[in-house]
């Protein structure tokens, strides 16, 4: 006989799942999740935080939280940051049907909730987005800079997607379970903005509808949105257009590599007006030096902005980036020299290849040795 197991505080399973990334919100979670319950009375809930290891303790207070309401678990991400991919894990560690997505710090306006739940229901759609843009919905109290950029990311995301979104930056949305499990492996899981994402890498089009709402003011903490977020956001639409099988860190590696190849001819020009055409070799050496130091910090900063190096490790990943790249810029030469002496390529041919060559090692080497990356798809 087969026996089930059952327990009467056990909650019946949840028909939706919230999702909350968070990185220091401490102060809003319990709030967050006191509104969340109050506004899905009724509803079968659960309410996941994915924490990035927040050193002020958010994972701790959602512990607790979770002793109190056992519908209520935190995942804790330890070495890890990025909002997209705190999402897709969240998602993924569910079984409701119905995934909403929420910030933490009481933006997105929760009352929302029902509806969504009853539109995607009933109406048979993918996905219920919270949108400022729409009529009836607003932007809060965003001041114009911050407007301005919304509207301009909006509008490159509107192109790019060619469907009607009128707010396709919103991290306010209920999607289908099912979607996000067809969909899950062609995400890139960069940056913030999953919605994106989720759209250009649909295999058919998304069936969705928009519901206004109003972008209310941060109560607590402050905004991680800052200029990196919007490095990742032109990475991603890069990674969209040439396609996913090239990983999004070599771009932003190889993005900064072109602006490496700028500053060593702007060192290397100003050598010589300063010092005349016999400091050439010092000045190449020189030049050579300063942009792989340049390309090493924007590297720590923006493309290993998850696995930043600081303090000593600061100076020990500085001279192994030196040390690889030094090597790279030897097979880079090697390589085009031989392929330009021996197979009679051409000089164009030759040197692309060489460069080729010498990225994909500093890449690959540096991913290793400098940042000790470890293996991870995104
Ligand atoms: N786990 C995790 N890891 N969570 C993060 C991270 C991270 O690296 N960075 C931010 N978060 C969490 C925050 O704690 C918050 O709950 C939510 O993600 C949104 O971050 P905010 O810093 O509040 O973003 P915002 O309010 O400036 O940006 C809002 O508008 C954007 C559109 O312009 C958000 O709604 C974004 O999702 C939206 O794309
Ligand atoms: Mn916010």
């Amino acid at each position: 006989m087969i026996m089930s197991i059952q327990s009467p505080t056990l909650a019946c399973p949840a028909e939706l799942a919230i999702i909350i990334p968070t990185y220091q919100e401490a102060e809003s979670v319990a709030q967050v999740a006191e509104r969340v319950s109050a506004a899905l009375a009724g509803i079968a809930w659960e309410l996941i935080f994915v924490d990035d290891d927040s050193p002020d303790g958010t994972a701790e207070r959602v512990r607790a939280l979770a002793q109190q309401d056992p519908r209520i678990r935190v995942i804790q991400r330890i070495g890890r940051r990025g909002l997209a991919s705190a999402c897709i894990e969240g998602m993924l560690a569910t079984s409701a049907p119905y995934l909403a997505v929420m910030d933490a710090d009481l933006q997105h306006d929760e009352q929302l909730l029902p509806e969504m739940l009853q539109l995607i229901r009933t109406e048979g759609l993918d996905l219920v987005i919270g949108s400022r843009y729409l009529a009836g919905g607003d932007l809060g109290d965003w001041d114009q800079r911050r407007r301005g950029m919304s509207r301009l990311a909006t509008r490159i995301a509107q192109v790019l997607l060619q469907a009607e979104l009128t707010d396709p930056m919103s991290g306010f949305f209920m999607i289908r379970a099912e979607v996000v499990h067809r969909t899950v492996r062609r995400l890139s899981g960069v940056g913030f903005k999953i919605l994106l994402d989720l759209f250009s890498a649909a295999d058919s089009p998304l069936r969705f509808r928009e519901l206004p709402y109003r972008f209310r003011a941060r109560q607590y903490g402050q905004s991680k949105l800052d200029y990196a977020v919007l490095w990742e956001f032109l990475l991603m639409l890069i990674h969209k257009l040439i396609g996913p099988w090239v990983p999004v860190r070599f771009i932003a590696f190889s993005l900064i590599g072109g602006l490496g190849v700028l500053v060593h001819l702007g060192v290397l020009w100003s050598l010589l007006r300063l010092l005349g055409p016999g400091s050439f070799a010092l000045g190449q050496g020189l030049a050579a030096l300063l942009a792989m130091t340049s390309n090493f910090l924007l590297n720590n900063l923006l493309t290993y902005r998850d696995l930043r190096l600081k303090g000593r490790d600061l100076v020990r990943g500085w001279l192994s980036f030196v040390l690889v790249c030094s090597l790279g810029a030897l097979a880079n030469v090697g390589i085009a020299n031989y392929l330009f002496q021996e197979t009679r390529s051409g000089w164009l041919v030759s040197a692309l290849a060489g460069i080729l060559v010498g990225a994909v090692w500093n890449y690959a080497v540096t991913a290793v040795y400098t940042w000790r990356r470890p293996v991870d798809p995104l």
